[in-house]
């Protein structure tokens, strides 16, 4: 299985949303996927910034495809209110799951539910944003949708009563048991599209370690200081800019031979062309993917429609 980031397979007439699209992997995803010929629609809680970032997909990619639309994933009625316009759309062939707290605060936080603020932002919105996008998903042949996960799922455990870290929260821990969670969720909602013979496949993903001050400087965008560019250089043997850490979610929405319950990550672990990956036992685990999937329902405060 080979696969070359610079000459994808040929994208028009398939529609994309990214959310969380205006920065980072999020942002690189959606120029490549432009320049592959889809329509890409940017979903981001910032007007200001999303105007920047299709401003320069548009400076960047001739031609190219873009449309910028309002989200924040951890703000319940944003994410029904996204949803309700995707559903207006005839078709949506890649649904990618990108936006995401990566520096978490260093005190708990919580969104206007009462939600942790990281397992909010990093899952919670994208498990609301996806149950309520289904029909239109159903309706597009060979659907897909593609989750970020991490490595730092590698590294951390996972105790399914404490997933709001109420009295145990460490920044680390919000961001490394979100990053579980979100993995459970894609493989758990692989398993349960298998399982309604639905014709949209679940993938998942990780970008390796992709910063910013490896990553190409364009205005609104990507603008790291040249302290931020000499510290990043520093790890260069073992990082790569965002702009490689999108290959991975771009080849999860484009390559033919990429299955539901996949996972794929940078071929040399924290860097390289995207390649299958290991993803951990935790997170492929159908009774933790039972538990978690009602632990979702019940902290989103959504049932999604598809059983086992
Ligand atoms: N970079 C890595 O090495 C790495 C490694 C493993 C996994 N990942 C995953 O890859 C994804 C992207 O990471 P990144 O490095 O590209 O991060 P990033 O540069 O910080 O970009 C994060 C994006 O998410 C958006 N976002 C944050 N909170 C949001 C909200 N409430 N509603 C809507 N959008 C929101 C941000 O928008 P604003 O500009 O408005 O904040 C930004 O566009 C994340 O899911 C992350 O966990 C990254």
């Amino acid at each position: 299985m080979t696969w070359h980031p610079e000459a994808v397979p040929d994208a028009h007439g398939n529609t994309v949303v990214v959310t969380g699209a205006n920065a980072g992997v999020g942002y690189f995803a959606s120029e490549q996927l432009a320049a592959a010929g889809a329509h890409v629609v940017l979903a981001c809680r910032s007007q200001e910034r999303a105007e920047a970032a299709v401003s320069a997909i548009r400076r960047r990619v001739p031609g190219a495809s873009v449309e910028a639309t309002p989200l924040d994933v951890s703000d319940h009625a944003s994410v029904a209110g996204a949803a309700a316009a995707l559903l207006e759309r005839e078709r949506l062939d890649v649904l990618l799951l990108n936006a995401g707290i990566v520096h978490a605060p260093a005190d708990r936080a919580v969104d206007a539910r009462g939600n942790e603020l990281v397992l909010s932002t990093n899952v919670l919105g994208h498990f609301q944003l996806t149950a309520l996008a289904l029909p239109v998903l159903e309706r597009t042949p060979g659907a897909r949708i593609v989750t970020l996960g991490s490595l730092a799922t590698l590294l951390a455990r996972f105790p399914l009563d404490d997933l709001q870290l109420d009295g145990s929260y460490t920044s680390w821990k919000a961001y490394a048991q979100s990053k579980i969670a979100a993995q459970v969720f894609g493989f758990e909602l692989d398993r349960r599209l298998r399982a309604a013979g639905a014709d949209i496949a679940s993938v998942v993903v990780h970008p390796g370690y992709s910063t910013s001050g490896r990553t190409p400087g364009i205005r609104g965008v990507n603008q790291p200081s040249k302290v931020k560019r000499f510290a990043d250089n520093l790890q260069a043997a073992w990082t790569q800019g965002k702009d490689h850490g999108a290959w991975v979610p771009v080849r999860a929405a484009l390559d033919p031979e990429v299955r539901g319950g996949d996972f794929l990550g940078p071929r040399w672990v924290t860097k390289g062309v995207p390649a299958r990956a290991l993803a951990t036992p935790t997170t492929r685990d159908r009774a933790v993917g039972e538990r978690v999937w009602a632990l979702l329902e019940e902290y989103s405060g959504q049932r999604f429609p598809l059983g086992r």
